[in-house]
């Protein structure tokens, strides 16, 4: 952003703006205590662990450390900017932001904005050519005859592209949008010989595409006749990204946080169709393999995925490699699978929701079980080879699975199967175990928040850890105390990294006037990681009126562990000189160690 609105008027936003009301509408809260608790909307979970402070004006979760002030709650939980997070409480608040002079200074954005208008209107107007017109009615048949009902043709604002060369250039045009700019939206394409511009879309059904926050960004046409290709996209543009793009998800989001789960599609047709069956946290791909960025999309708001693909050789496939990016990337995957060589929609319309939602997605496996289904199918298990090689794949597998008891599971299984000892078994996997991890190293890496913060073990074996929060929650609440500690550790840095940089910022926030206010710090900390981290700090009880020996302890915990640090590092010097004889140092370095201690 080139011009940035003042901080005075955020504050005033904020202050404005009582956390307590913003959050009850969108989670049920209860008094207890000091704060209001109740079922966080960023995890799934049976008893509250989410709280709100009306005194500190902030949230927590202790179950999945989600947190921070308004602004990070409106952009959490309906997935946008912190501009226009600011700007909806501004508009709540009646407080009158200038953002105009920032919309034409800034090139990109703006032609964001003006592509977005173009594709809302066109929403509009192909969806009002198929409900309403005559031109449109051979395509509404088509849609009837495939049970789409007319709530769903609404709720997915489904439309039509007429069967005419250049009627939305026209329409378009007329509007005064530029030929540059229609050709950068994708809808409006130009022949290199006549020069002439056409349409994209021609006698096709519509399936608008909306980004995250629910603007329309792109669309897909199918074919209402016969012939190639069956569904064309838009092209990629500067705000459609096929890679991070999943259909449904923006309206799929909360039903996902609330059931815990979703199901991913191939189809966008499947998609609607299960939503019209009661699966309301649906969501597909854009008809190309699953990218990371989407695994990355669905793991933040949910870590359980059922894929729910094609029955043939391709849905099975592809049903394979995604399951496994989503087992990678942490995720638990189970299958659902679709009998008889159908598509999930060709399903429901043939037996009913009901039973899709018994037989299919209740019914569906466990990715090792599917697996175990996959590499069995086409093979002969009497033939003695095949059934080993089947074994042995199956082993591969187990060794992938990172929980002992889900090892041990399938394990029996297949010892029961094929009456093979257990413990032969366990030898086998414990080798191929072994040679998994010497081929490649284990990448088993937890990318999370907590990833430089000292491990659980960590935790509870070095009392710095503590000190350092306990610290900075005083520090958060008392000017004075931070300029205490501040004195004290002017040569000393926290061991935590984090903490460092938290209380880097906090001097500053300081020094530039403002008074202990964790709302207005979290803002200006504008790093969402540290604003986790500090709002978990801030949720800590601690005592009003700290003595000072209270707070020295905790600074003698941190340079104790730094000590001691130094220490190790010493004795392993000390033993080296010893090595090599070098008893003169070996004698001075001892000295210094005892002077530590
Ligand atoms: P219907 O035939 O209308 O029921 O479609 P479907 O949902 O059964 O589609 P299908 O299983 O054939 O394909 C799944 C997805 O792949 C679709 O939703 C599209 O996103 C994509 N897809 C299918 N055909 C094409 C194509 O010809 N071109 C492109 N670009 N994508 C396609
Ligand atoms: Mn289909």
């Amino acid at each position: 952003m080139s011009e940035r609105i003042s901080e005075e008027k955020i504050n005033q936003v904020r202050q404005s703006i009582d956390i307590v009301e913003l959050i009850s509408e969108y989670v049920h809260l209860k008094k207890q205590g000091r704060n209001f608790v109740g079922l966080c909307p960023f995890h799934g979970e049976n008893t509250p662990s989410f709280s709100v402070s009306p005194e500190k004006q902030i949230f927590h979760c202790f179950g999945c450390h989600a947190g921070g002030n308004v602004f990070t709650f409106l952009m959490e939980i309906e997935g946008i900017s912190f501009q226009e997070a600011l700007m909806k409480l501004a508009k709540r608040a009646n407080i009158h932001l200038d953002l105009h002079d920032q919309k034409s200074t800034h090139p990109a954005s703006h032609e964001s904005t003006r592509l977005i208008e173009i594709h809302e209107l066109v929403r509009k107007l192909y969806h009002h050519l198929l409900v309403n017109t005559n031109e449109g009615q051979e395509a509404l048949e088509y849609l009837h005859k495939r049970q789409f009902t007319k709530e769903m043709i609404d709720e997915f604002q489904i439309g039509f592209a007429l069967n005419k060369k250049d009627f939305l250039y026209n329409y378009l045009k007329q509007r005064g949008y530029s030929e540059e700019l229609l050709i950068r939206s994708g809808l409006i394409l130009r022949n290199d010989d006549t020069l002439e511009y056409y349409d994209r879309f021609r006698e096709r059904i519509i399936f608008p595409i909306f980004d995250n926050k629910g603007n329309t960004v792109a669309f897909s046409g199918r074919i209402l006749k016969e012939g190639q290709p069956k569904y064309l996209n838009s092209p990629e543009s500067l705000i459609f990204h096929k890679s991070k793009i999943l259909y449904n998800f923006h309206k799929a989001r909360p039903n996902i946080r609330k059931k815990q789960f979703t199901i991913l599609f191939e189809g966008f047709a499947d998609c609607i169709s299960a939503f019209q069956a009661g699966v309301d946290n649906g969501i597909a791909t854009m008809g190309t393999a699953l990218t990371d960025e989407h695994v990355n999309l669905i793991k933040r708001i949910t870590d359980r995925v059922v894929l729910c693909f094609d029955a043939d050789s391709a849905g099975q496939n592809a049903t394979y490699k995604a399951g496994e990016m989503l087992q990678n990337a942490g995720c638990s995957v189970q299958v659902a699978i679709i009998p008889n060589g159908k598509d999930p929609d060709e399903y429901i319309k043939t037996y009913g929701p009901d039973k899709f939602m018994n037989e299919v997605i209740g019914s569906s496996l466990t990715f090792m079980a599917y697996k175990m289904k996959y590499l069995r199918a086409g093979k002969n298990l009497h033939n003695e080879g095949e059934k080993l090689s089947y074994i042995e794949n199956i082993l591969v597998e187990i060794a992938k699975l990172d929980k002992a008891i889900e090892q041990d599971y399938y394990l029996r299984q297949i010892a029961d199967e094929f009456s093979i000892s257990l413990d032969a078994l366990k030898k086998q996997l414990r080798q191929i175990a072994y040679s998994i991890k010497k081929g490649k190293p284990i990448i088993k890496t937890q990318i999370n928040a907590n990833d430089s913060l000292p491990n659980k073990d960590k935790k509870q074996k070095h009392a710095y850890y503590n000190a350092e929060r306990m610290l900075i929650a005083h520090m958060l609440k008392s000017v004075h105390i931070a300029n205490k500690v501040q004195e004290k550790m002017k040569h000393i840095n926290f061991n935590i990294d984090e903490h460092q940089a938290i209380v880097a910022y906090l001097y500053a926030f300081y020094e530039a006037g403002n008074v202990p206010d964790l709302s207005n710090f979290l803002t200006f900390l504008n790093d969402p990681e540290l604003q986790k981290i500090t709002t978990e700090i801030g949720m800590l009880n601690i005592n009003d009126e700290p003595s000072d020996k209270e707070i020295q302890d905790y600074i003698s915990h941190v340079l104790k562990y730094q000590k001691m640090q130094k220490i190790e590092q010493m004795k392993a010097e000390m033993k080296e000189a010893m090595r090599v004889n070098d008893s003169l140092k070996a004698a001075e370095l001892a000295k210094q160690i005892m002077k530590l201690l």
